[in-house]
């Protein structure tokens, strides 16, 4: 079998302490015996060496960017300019090419960085928006080897994906790969409409096209977990100490639980503005439920991600300001990174599990609280019509997440829905978790990678 190379921004464990992001989390249950995963350290520096270890059978090859690398690179243009760019909130998008720049030297850094390190039959496979340009990167410098890449991220439609100056040069640089991987069929089509129209692609029935004399093929392939792990995990951490002091706290009251990074496409103060409406709206669930949100600090280098904790911040002091009493917060806040075990054993407890991105690219989250549920008295899903989950996790209650309103009434629905109706959504939602798992993931995009055709031995100008 080939070996498995992964390359993504991020690696596991970095020593910037507890993950806060699903690609990691997705990937690290996928990555099997025997890969190699080369990434940045999470370090800023100013050596050029990789530093390798070894863990449960992986390698990690990773290495420290300078400064100016890691401003260019990811606060700059991966995650001030794609990433809102990728999520459709233009709006938030600003542009300098002095940090496109730096996003592509870094992309060909990762390439020269990889390339040493390749044999022959490798299966090279690269993650997400911060490393667009790595493969037409590894192809000019010699890879000979098959390229799959991943879109964590949603992918939109040309009217807004030509937004960004540099389009077409992103569109060839991710085609340097044989297979591009999709959350969802909608992104797959956003992206098949921009190589359309962006390098006049003739795409045919499956949904792949020729570039630069290569045959380049999409794949829609969600994410997914190890469910029964997760819930052994859930089931575990319930009875440990965290979540028991949470039952406690709570006196019986009904928790909403959600657990976000703190970032603008998560949706939390319109999820903060819900909550509010539901305790104006239906006074009933006054003191009947408190509400738990832990939202990881992400991306503080970036000022929208700082405007957005300072808006929470108030938002949610604003709330239980209005709606609390000397026993009872309705709204409790956490803004540290949590282990994911005890996250499990929060939703574990949870009456209602509370996703409602903006917009995602998968959403692991929602499947994450399905799968800790106890499924003979489960909690109820409110899950964000945008979340590339709901393609799939459409047994949950569907909402507009810009839709307060909306969301609030979905809250109300969960809190008094009967059991025999919670336990029909649950276990359609459970059949449909556990059929995503992460390995099967893995296994789906890499039989395509491996059964694509072997990549030209030269590569044609572009
Ligand atoms: O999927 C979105 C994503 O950007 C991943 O690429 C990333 O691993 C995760 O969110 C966390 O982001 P960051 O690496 O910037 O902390």
């Amino acid at each position: 079998m080939s070996r498995l190379v992964i390359l993504s921004n991020r690696v596991p464990q970095t020593t910037r302490g507890a993950q806060a992001g699903g690609l990691a989390v997705a990937l690290a249950e996928a990555a099997r015996l025997g890969s190699l995963w080369i990434g940045w350290s999470g370090r800023i520096g100013t050596g050029t060496e990789l530093a390798v270890r070894a863990e449960r059978g992986v390698s990690y090859a990773v290495f420290d960017l300078t400064e100016t690398e890691h401003h260019g690179y990811y606060t700059g243009f991966s995650n001030n300019t794609l990433y809102p760019l990728l999520l459709f909130r233009l709006g938030l998008m600003r542009f300098r090419a002095e940090e496109f720049a730096a996003y592509e030297a870094v992309n060909r850094r990762f390439a020269t960085a990889a390339l040493p390190l390749l044999r022959a039959d490798d299966l090279l496979w690269v993650h997400d928006y911060q490393l667009m340009l790595a493969p037409g990167a590894l192809r000019e410098a010699g890879a000979r080897q098959r390229i799959g890449f991943f879109f964590h991220t949603p992918f939109p439609p040309p009217a807004i994906f030509t937004v960004v100056p540099r389009a077409r040069t992103l569109l060839v640089g991710v085609c340097g790969a044989d297979v591009i991987g999709f959350q969802t069929a909608s992104d797959r089509d956003g992206f098949l409409a921009c190589a359309a129209s962006l390098l006049d692609a003739t795409v045919d029935d499956e949904g792949s096209f020729t570039h630069a004399a290569r045959r380049v093929r999409t794949l829609v392939c969600p994410v997914g977990i190890d469910a029964d792990g997760f819930a052994r995990t859930a089931r575990e951490a319930a009875q440990h100490l965290p979540a028991q002091r949470l039952r406690q706290s709570l006196h019986g009251a009904a928790l909403l639980f959600g657990a976000d990074r703190l970032d603008h496409a998560k949706g939390l103060p319109h999820r903060v503005d819900a909550f509010d409406i539901l305790l104006r709206q239906h006074p009933e669930h006054r003191r009947a439920v408190s509400f738990l949100q832990v939202a990881a600090p992400s991306r503080e280098e970036v000022a929208e991600y700082r405007r957005l904790r300072r808006e929470m911040d108030e938002r949610v002091g604003e709330l239980n300001g209005r709606h609390g009493e000397p026993d009872w917060i309705p709204l409790r806040y956490i803004t540290r990174a949590t282990p994911r075990a005890t996250v499990a054993g929060f939703h574990r407890l949870a009456r209602v599990g509370v996703v409602t991105p903006l917009r995602d690219g998968f959403g692991l989250g929602a499947s994450e609280f399905v799968a800790a549920q106890d499924p003979l008295d489960p909690g109820v899903l409110v899950l964000s019509r945008f979340a590339g989950s709901a393609a799939t996790l459409d047994a949950a209650l569907l909402v507009n997440p810009f839709d307060a309103e909306a969301i609030a009434e979905a809250l109300h629905r969960a809190l008094t829905m009967p059991a025999e109706e919670r336990l029909a959504r649950h276990a359609t939602l459970l059949g449909h978790v556990r059929s995503q798992s992460a390995a099967g993931y893995a296994t789906h995009f890499l039989d395509a990678l491996a059964g694509s055709a072997a990549p030209a031995r030269e590569m044609a100008h572009v």
